[in-house]
């Protein structure tokens, strides 16, 4: 009968382990998605405040994702023979001028993200890991949606503007968006 922990490394000496310059890459990007879930749960309880009941339940949503994104990051260096690193996150912004400023910076912050991404996909391609490229295409797709959804939710505000009629059904919306992009009357038309 196997002892578990002979078992465990056993497996730990037949997997085919991430390099050095993955696993720092990978770990990068567990702080970059930490850091996101924070910034969404620090938009999500500004919004609340503000009375926009449907864009913090919005938020909450997302910043519970960005955690998800976090975790599969943490788990999948593990599993490769990695170490993942539990970073210290610096605070976040605690103040947004307005909806329009708020969800600029996410888009900003979305952009980043995705940049990193593809620094990643690359460096994969570059450390000959195809497994580890494979997984990333995941969070590819992951950003071409966030992405699309900041920029469908600045048209949607744009186009509202300050009228408060608007304003009430842009909110409604919002609370019930839970990925892909948010309807915009009118738009491009
Ligand atoms: Fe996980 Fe929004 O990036």
């Amino acid at each position: 009968m196997f002892h578990p922990f002979l078992l465990f490394n056993l497996n730990k000496n037949n997997i085919d382990m991430v390099s050095k310059k993955v696993e720092e890459a990978l770990n990068r990007q567990i702080l970059l998605e930490g850091e996101s879930s924070q910034f969404y749960l620090s938009m999500a309880s500004w919004a609340e405040n503000q009375g926009y009941v449907g864009t913090a339940e919005f938020l909450y949503r997302h910043a519970d994702e960005e955690r998800q994104h976090m975790l599969k990051l943490v788990r999948y260096i593990n599993e490769r023979g990695g170490a993942a690193k539990i970073p210290a996150i610096s605070e976040p912004p605690v103040e947004f001028e307005g909806l329009t400023k708020a969800f600029e910076n996410l888009l900003k912050h979305e952009q980043k993200v995705t940049a990193e991404i593809n620094g990643i996909v690359f460096t994969c391609l570059e450390e000959k890991d195809y497994t580890t490229h494979n997984f990333m295409q995941w969070y590819v797709s992951e950003q071409i949606e966030e992405e699309a959804t900041a920029r469908g939710i600045l048209d949607r505000i744009k186009l509202t503007g300050s009228e408060k009629g608007g304003l009430y059904l842009f909110d409604r919306d919002l609370e019930n968006l839970t990925g892909g992009s948010i309807s915009v009357p009118n738009a491009g038309k």
